[in-house]
């Protein structure tokens, strides 16, 4: 038996773990391994490697991944998908296992249909599959926020300023809530609950949370908004920053109006686009053991004749179910957990 493997989508810490738990567990059975790079991309040009069991080491330990990765357009015309099969028909490829997201999946289901055996394994540090508790990449990507928001509230705190922090997670607010939650931030915007919001960025709730933090005397404050709030705009901080400076200009100016001594909030706004930062380093033991798990799940697998399935966690076992159940599961959002990260303060 010959199977390949290859990492899709954007790259996630552990995605190079799944690629070496793959390669390890097919060696102990005899299995030959070899490795698509650049994703599907590879496909189309016949790029296909043997995965040595000397290559797999050294990757254990890597951030992004090693045999790179892409978005292929190409996956999305039925020409291209019958390319793919030709190719892995002629390198002899019994099996393939496909690391990335829901999109990297549905490539993996078409050419389950065309009559290639395929297993998904979830990389992807959005945590944006519903059937899955946590995807590789996910856990590593958090501590990377937690990471820097603590650099940057070291500085917010010493200057008495409020620092608006964006970070990844396409739709889902999975990373700014659970990084949110760890970080102690003051406020966390997610793309969830934006049909809620009665203003532009939630703005008056973001103020609400600024004036408690302000006159309890803290006198500094982290916000945190997911990329996935205001998806039509990418200047989502700057422009979260200039609804807030207006509001706290507005606020002042009304106390002076009023008031013969006010207490002005005197601070100013600083805003952080995280970007790339959260996505790459080398990842946490908690994506290591996801990636080796769902890997050595996904050879075995293979190895029993099982197609168009998808391996994931729930309740810290390793499940597997049939790609189109599984991303039809819509995700449910923690708003227990929010509720609670945006009440910290103000429930006092
Ligand atoms: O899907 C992973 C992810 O990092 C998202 O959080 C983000 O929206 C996107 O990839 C960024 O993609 P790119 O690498 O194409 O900029």
């Amino acid at each position: 038996m010959k199977i390949g493997i290859l990492t899709s989508g954007g790259d996630s810490p552990g995605m190079n773990t799944a690629v070496w738990a793959a390669a390890r567990a097919a060696y102990s059975k005899g299995i030959e391994i070899v490795a698509i790079r650049h994703g599907y991309q590879g496909l189309m040009t016949n790029d296909i490697i043997p995965l040595t069991q000397d290559a797999a080491e050294s990757m254990l330990n890597m951030g992004g991944t090693r045999i790179r990765t892409s978005r292929c357009k190409e996956m999305r015309t039925l020409q291209g998908r019958k390319h793919a099969v030709k190719t892995l028909k002629e390198n002899k490829i019994d099996g393939l296992i496909v690391c990335g997201g829901d999109g990297s999946f549905r490539g993996a289901e078409k050419l389950s249909n065309l009559g290639i055996a395929t297993i998904g394994i979830p990389g992807t540090i959005d945590n944006d599959l519903a059937y899955t508790d946590y995807t590789i990449g996910f856990d590593t990507a958090c501590n990377n926020i937690v990471e820097n928001v603590m650099k940057i509230r070291d500085t917010m705190r010493s200057h008495n300023r409020i620092g608006i922090v964006e970070v990844m997670g396409r739709n889902c607010g999975d990373l700014a809530l659970l990084a949110g939650m760890a970080s102690g931030a003051d406020y966390v915007l997610v793309p969830e609950k934006q049909g809620e919001f009665k203003s532009k960025y939630n703005i008056d709730e973001v103020f609400r949370h600024v004036k408690e933090t302000w006159y309890s005397g803290k006198h500094y404050a982290i916000i945190i908004i997911a990329e996935g709030v205001g998806k039509d705009n990418n200047d989502r901080a700057y422009n979260l920053r200039k609804l807030l400076e207006a509001k706290i200009d507005e606020h002042n100016k009304m106390l002076m109006d009023t008031e013969e001594s006010p207490e002005l909030i005197v601070t100013e706004v600083r805003e952080t686009v995280l970007g790339y930062l959260q996505r790459g380093g080398s990842p946490t033991v908690q994506d290591r053991r996801l990636a080796t798990e769902s890997a050595i799940k996904a050879v075995e697998l293979l190895e029993a004749g099982e197609t168009n399935r998808v391996v994931g966690i729930r309740e810290n076992k390793i499940i597997h179910m049939d790609t189109d159940e599984a991303l039809s599961i819509v995700k449910e959002f923690d708003d227990i957990l929010l509720s609670h990260v945006n009440s910290l303060l103000t429930s006092r």
